[in-house]
């Protein structure tokens, strides 16, 4: 039995046809456990087990790329052909195991994306791919504008990648679409000045490029197989996409038929800009001494409102960024109506935050600071790093033994 002052939190809400028992999720995080050529590995399961047993009422699993040249960091998990079916079969099945055997019926959606031309050193080395050729000013690389014929060839490959979580037992998938990656590439103003096809110039067109991943992964599995989207309701960059526009493209992609929006911010290119320290800057460091506790709040209730207006686009909206306390949750929730907060580094030190709150109260804040050592970890090893973990944590527990 739940108890009653632990909130709407705690009560289960549907994406698409699929139950969630609470609406706390684990925000995609890539763990840096797959193999070298994106093989599901004994210790990546292990991190997903965890966060099963932790309370969860759904896990988004770090992104799984849909081509090679998608890849933009080191042991990222692969999903572009059935020799990665049994790896993929084999961590749902893990999870749901773990599931039935404590009974919490968390559900787990299979993240999936491509980089475009946001790469980085630890990820593909060859031709970079974008909606337009716009040169990349993080790493000063100019991709190349990708053909209608090659984005079609794309479009296939996300449907085929949906086809595969399917078959490996996901409860959904969700698609990249946030902090400067393909699909945001596609949408984002800043980012795609396409002239003369369907993919470039007014929000519509560039909004195609989702919407066909979307129909050809329909067509694929149903439409009682929820289909995701993670996306940014601003790129944090001068004429790059803003609350507004992010709104106008959340009805699209709702009347389209995505289950649920995850919504972001940020694109690579933010991070040059001085006020937005973090790279990457959709992981804002320091946020409690910097005040900026949900820090996409704004823009989400912005594109909740505009989404509440007609019932056939009212679908869940998950606020993801900055969020580390069960009271913030649960007022976000009653007065904004957006359905879900997802945490990804809070989730990172404690696994089984959601357990700890659900067993308050009390229900202590995450013991997460922000540091963003677990991603600059990743970032100066590559493949040498034993896993994305909470090196702050280790730092404390050295300390501790020490003393
Ligand atoms: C180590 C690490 C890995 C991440 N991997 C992904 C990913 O695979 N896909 C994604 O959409 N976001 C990824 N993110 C971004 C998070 O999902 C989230 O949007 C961001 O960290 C803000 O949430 P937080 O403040 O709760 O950490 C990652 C973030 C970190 C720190
Ligand atoms: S290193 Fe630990 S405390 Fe720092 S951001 Fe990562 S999970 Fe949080």
């Amino acid at each position: 039995m739940v108890k009653k002052d632990l909130g709407t939190a705690f009560t289960p809400q549907n994406i698409g046809k699929v139950k969630i028992e609470n609406r706390i999720v684990r925000s995609a995080t890539y763990l840096s456990l797959a193999t070298e050529d994106g093989q599901i590995t004994d210790d990546l399961i292990k991190r997903y087990e965890e966060l099963a047993e932790g309370g969860v009422g759904l896990t988004i699993t770090g992104v799984s790329t849909v081509r090679e040249d998608g890849k933009q960091l080191a042991k990222m998990m692969h999903n572009f052909s059935d020799d990665y079916l049994e790896g993929l079969t084999n961590l749902a099945g893990a999870y749901h195991d773990k599931t039935k055997e404590i009974g919490n019926n968390s559900k787990i959606f299979l993240q999936v994306g491509h980089c475009g031309k946001q790469t980085t050193h630890w990820g593909w080395q060859g031709e970079l791919i974008s909606s337009s050729d716009i040169e990349n000013k993080v790493i000063n690389k100019m991709p190349k504008k990708l053909s209608v014929k090659e984005i079609e060839e794309i479009v296939k490959l996300f449907a085929e990648a949906t086809e595969r979580a399917k078959k490996a037992g996901f409860d959904g998938v969700q698609f990249h679409g946030a902090h400067g990656y393909l699909i945001n590439q596609f949408y984002s103003p800043y980012m795609n000045n396409r002239e003369g096809d369907k993919y470039g110039g007014s929000i519509e067109n560039r909004a195609k490029f989702t919407v066909e991943i979307l129909k050809e992964s329909q067509k694929k599995v149903g439409n009682m197989f929820p289909i995701n989207l993670k996306m940014n309701g601003y790129d944090g960059v001068k004429g790059g996409l803003e609350p507004n526009e992010a709104s106008e493209l959340a009805i699209i992609f709702a009347k389209e038929g995505f289950n649920s929006l995850e919504i972001s911010s940020y694109i690579h290119e933010a991070s040059l800009n001085v006020k937005i320290p973090s790279l990457p800057p959709e992981c804002q460091i320091n946020v409690r001494q910097r005040g900026l506790e949900a820090f996409n709040l704004k823009s989400a209730a912005q594109i909740k409102e505009k989404l509440k207006q007609t019932a056939s686009t009212n679908i869940p909206i998950i606020l993801v960024g900055g969020i580390y306390r069960l009271e913030k949750i649960n007022e976000i929730i009653d007065s904004t109506g957006i359905e879900f907060c997802s945490m990804c580094r809070p989730l990172i030190r404690q696994p089984n935050l959601p357990k700890l709150w659900r067993n308050g109260p009390p229900s202590p804040e995450a013991e997460c600071i922000h540091c963003n050592q677990c991603m600059n970890e990743v970032l100066r090893k590559g493949p040498k790093c034993q896993g994305v973990r909470c090196i702050q944590k280790e730092k404390e527990e050295r300390k501790r033994k020490k003393a």
